[in-house]
């Protein structure tokens, strides 16, 4: 049997198929859209509704599973080149109309969500899904080209690798009556695992334990924040993506970078042409209810072939700020975080405005040490460490990265001014001592990036089931 996908591109006309798949529309009596998700486009099956009994046809509705036998053959119709002539019609699944929630009419998006369950029988989240595949594809694809190993790092640890804190608990002890030690704390070496435990939000400190014994591994799995961040951009259960590298500094870190996603965004042009033509138009409607100036500058294709093809603006945090300073919404308090000086922490408002004044996408590097995380190498000037971020139009931070801190003494110090206790994380000290290196590494947030080549605009609008404050269903 056939995937629709390869009855539409191999076109084998002339020969008996048999097709499965659900009902998109069926129109006259006699057109069925048959979609099965193997691509966007459907199959028109034509019934001649004088061969078959008048109770099997109304039962073709809009969400039935349909078996179907018939010949191709070359449409005499607009807007396909085949056609399946039906012989045999069987319903293998009824969908009721009075009860099925996707009729073929325009769902709001907050509609979808709440319907998650069946959503990706649509157009929009058919064509995300497959989208999501192959960029995934070709972030393993990136990787073993280019000598990396993909490293399995747990997703239940005992150490907060961002030591941001915003972690979910993993216990396993009576809630309403947990072992109590004598200072009136939880007694967690009575637990599972016979500690405290979480949910990962980063495998970056074990995969730096991979980097330093294979020279190049990646990682690729869920990753946990409970941060509680209601945004179009936050997710509390997303995939990252975070490479790691022996003798490698922040130079060659943004060159890899760059690299990795030109290639994935690249893949995605050359591999997902009909899904990204779908999401190109979707997008195009979703804006004409926007005013001119808060739509997309380029149509999707363009905007993303011109990311592939063009530089990245590398700039420090220094020049940003001083850009920022000097920027028309700093001077006329537009900006909801005015910055008045260099140390301060940057906003997506000010994210945003960074790509806009350079029209491309714009690596920041050089942070203030204190508002990055402890593992990062600091600069010979004591107050900067070797960070970078990469900002995207429309989305803001993509990737998140650093060459890390490989003397022993200046990490052993950073840990105490940032209250890390050093014996918890005895093992990552370790490889400071036994043949340290110079290394680096980043974390790209996958549903970021198909946020950006889907041209979505909520981010629980590109993860089949998201997870965000308030909001686990499914
Ligand atoms: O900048 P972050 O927090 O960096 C790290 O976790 C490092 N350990 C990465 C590394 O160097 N190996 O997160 C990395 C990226 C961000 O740039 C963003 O794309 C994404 O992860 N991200 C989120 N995506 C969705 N929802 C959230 N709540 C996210 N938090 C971070
Ligand atoms: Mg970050």
């Amino acid at each position: 049997m056939l995937l629709i996908k390869d009855i539409l591109d191999q076109k084998p006309i002339g020969t008996s198929h048999s097709v499965k798949g659900w009902v998109r529309t069926f129109r006259s009596n006699r057109f069925i859209a048959l979609s099965d998700g193997s691509t966007i486009r459907t199959l028109q099956a034509v019934v001649d509704f004088e061969k078959f009994d008048e109770a099997l046809l109304k039962r073709i509705t809009t969400g039935a599973a349909l078996s179907l036998i018939g010949d191709l053959v070359s449409s005499q119709g607009k807007g396909q080149d085949v056609e399946l002539l039906v012989e045999s019609l069987e319903v293998l699944g009824d969908s009721n109309v009075e009860e099925y929630p996707l009729q073929p009419k325009k769902h709001s998006m907050e509609f979808l969500r709440e319907n998650a369950h069946l959503r990706m029988r649509t157009n929009t989240f058919g064509a995300i899904m497959r989208l999501r595949h192959s960029l995934s594809f070709a972030v393993h694809e990136y990787f073993n080209k280019n000598n990396f190993f993909w490293m399995h790092t747990p997703i239940i640890t005992g150490s907060d690798a961002e030591g941001a804190g915003e972690m979910f608990n993993v216990s396993v002890l009576d809630k309403k009556n947990p072992p109590l030690k004598e200072d009136g704390s939880i007694d967690y070496s009575q637990d599972f695992f016979a500690k405290e435990t979480n949910l990962t939000v980063s495998g970056q400190l074990e995969a730096e334990l991979g980097a330093l014994a294979l020279s190049k591994v990646y990682t690729f799995g869920p990753t946990f924040r409970a941060e509680n961040s209601n945004t179009s951009r936050h997710l509390a259960e997303f995939w990252m993506i975070e490479p790691e590298v022996a003798f490698a500094d922040l130079n060659s870190n943004m060159d890899l970078a760059e690299d990795f996603l030109k290639y994935v965004i690249a893949y995605a042009l050359e591999n997902c042409k009909h899904d990204l033509e779908f999401l190109e138009s979707r997008l195009v409607e979703e804006e004409k209810m926007k005013p001119q100036n808060e739509r997309s500058a380029l149509p999707l294709r363009e905007k993303l072939q011109f990311v592939a093809d063009n530089n990245f603006r590398r700039v420090s945090y220094t020049e940003a700020i001083d850009i920022l300073r000097n920027s028309k919404p700093n001077k006329k308090k537009k900006f909801k975080y005015i910055i008045e000086e260099w140390g301060a922490d940057l906003q997506s408002e000010h994210e945003k405005f960074l790509v806009q004044h350079f029209n491309a996408p714009v690596i920041l590097f050089d942070y203030p040490a204190n508002i990055k995380a402890f593992y990062m190498r600091l600069n010979e000037d004591g107050k900067t460490v070797r960070a970078m971020d990469i900002l995207f139009p429309g989305i803001g931070e993509i990737v998140g990265g650093s060459q890390r801190e490989e003397r022993h003494d200046v990490l052993l110090e950073k840990m105490k001014e940032f209250s890390i206790d050093p014996e918890e994380l005895q093992w990552y000290l370790d490889t400071r001592k036994f043949g340290t290196c110079v290394h680096s590494g980043f974390g790209l947030g996958f549903e970021r990036l198909v946020l950006f080549v889907s041209g979505m605009t909520n981010i629980r609008d590109v993860i089949p089931f998201p997870r965000t404050p308030g909001n686990a269903e499914f």
